[in-house]
């Protein structure tokens, strides 16, 4: 699914932003340029990266609250 139509950005894109590293939206604005356009994206992209940190990211890079989601140590 397109998130971000101006970049044509997908989930998936986002989800390999995350294994290569990337843990906020400032990062993934960087590595992806997403949201550089009309920004409505923004919010939506947000979510998704949120979840594809709690499913993507390697523990080591993970911000605090969803490194201790993945060992189940709750958020
Ligand atoms: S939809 Fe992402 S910048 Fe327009």
């Amino acid at each position: 699914m397109y998130i971000c139509v101006c970049r044509a950005i997908t989930e998936r894109d986002i989800g390999s932003a995350v294994a290569e590293g990337c843990c906020n939206l400032r990062q993934l604005r960087e590595q992806t340029g997403l949201g550089a356009c009309c920004g409505r994206c923004t919010q939506c992209a947000r979510d998704v990266l949120k979840d594809a940190l709690q499913t993507h990211a390697p523990i080591s890079q993970a911000p605090a609250r969803f490194a201790a989601v993945q060992r189940g140590a709750g958020a």
